[in-house]
C-alpha cells in the first residue's frame, strides 16, 4: 500500500468527490480536504454570493488562489476540488507540479443532476438543467486528462467507490 500518494479528486458538480474523499481520508486515516470550504472559510461568503457578486473570471481567480495555499499543505493528502477547478489550466499545472495524482469521478449527466437537484448546496452554474448539461458537455475532454478515471454508478455507494479507489490507486 503507498500511503504517500496525495490525490485530487475531480469530476462534475454532484458526482459525489466531497462524500469519496470523506471515505478515502477515514480508510486510509489520513488528512483530507474541500477546497469550496476552504474558500467559503477564507472568504466568509458562500460560493454562490462569490459568483453572483464577482463573477465566474472573479471566482476562478480565488480558487487557484486558494488551491496553490492548499497544495503547500503536505500533510493533506485528499484534495476534493470544485468542478470546474481541473478545467483551468494553470490548476492541472499546479496539481500536477506538487505530485498530486488526480482522479476523475465520471457518471452520467441524470445521475449528477439528480443529485444537484436535490442538493441543499447552492450552485450557481447549475441553477438550470440545460446551462448544466452544456458545461457537463464541454468538461467531459478535460475532466479525461486526470490520472485516473473512475465510474461513479447510482448503485455504487461513495464508500464502494472509495474502496476500489483504494484497491487500484494505493496498491
Ligand atoms: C463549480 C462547482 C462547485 C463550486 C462552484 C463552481 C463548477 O463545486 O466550486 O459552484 O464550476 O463546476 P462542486 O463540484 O463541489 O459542486
Amino acid at each position: 500500500m503507498n500511503n504517500e500518494k496525495r490525490i485530487a479528486l475531480t469530476g462534475f458538480m454532484g458526482v459525489g468527490k466531497s462524500s469519496v474523499a470523506r471515505h478515502l481520508s477515514y480508510l486510509l486515516r489520513c488528512e483530507r480536504i474541500d477546497l469550496d470550504d476552504v474558500i467559503e472559510n477564507g472568504e466568509r461568503r458562500r460560493i454562490a454570493q462569490i459568483i453572483d457578486s464577482d463573477g465566474v473570471e472573479a471566482y476562478r481567480g480565488i480558487e487557484t488562489a486558494n488551491l496553490k495555499e492548499v497544495l503547500l499543505k503536505t500533510n493533506i493528502r485528499i484534495l476534493s476540488l470544485g468542478g470546474g477547478t481541473w478545467t483551468m489550466p494553470e490548476n492541472r499545472d499546479l496539481i500536477r507540479s506538487h505530485g498530486l495524482t488526480s482522479i476523475w469521478l465520471e457518471s452520467t449527466f441524470g445521475h449528477c443532476w439528480n443529485n444537484i437537484h436535490f442538493s441543499k448546496k447552492d450552485r450557481p452554474l447549475a441553477r438550470n438543467k440545460a446551462a448544466a448539461r452544456k458545461l457537463f458537455d464541454e468538461r467531459q475532454e478535460l475532466y479525461c486528462l486526470a490520472d485516473w478515471h473512475f465510474i461513479v454508478k447510482p448503485d455504487r455507494t461513495s464508500y464502494d467507490v472509495a474502496r476500489q479507489i483504494i484497491e487500484e490507486v494505493f496498491s
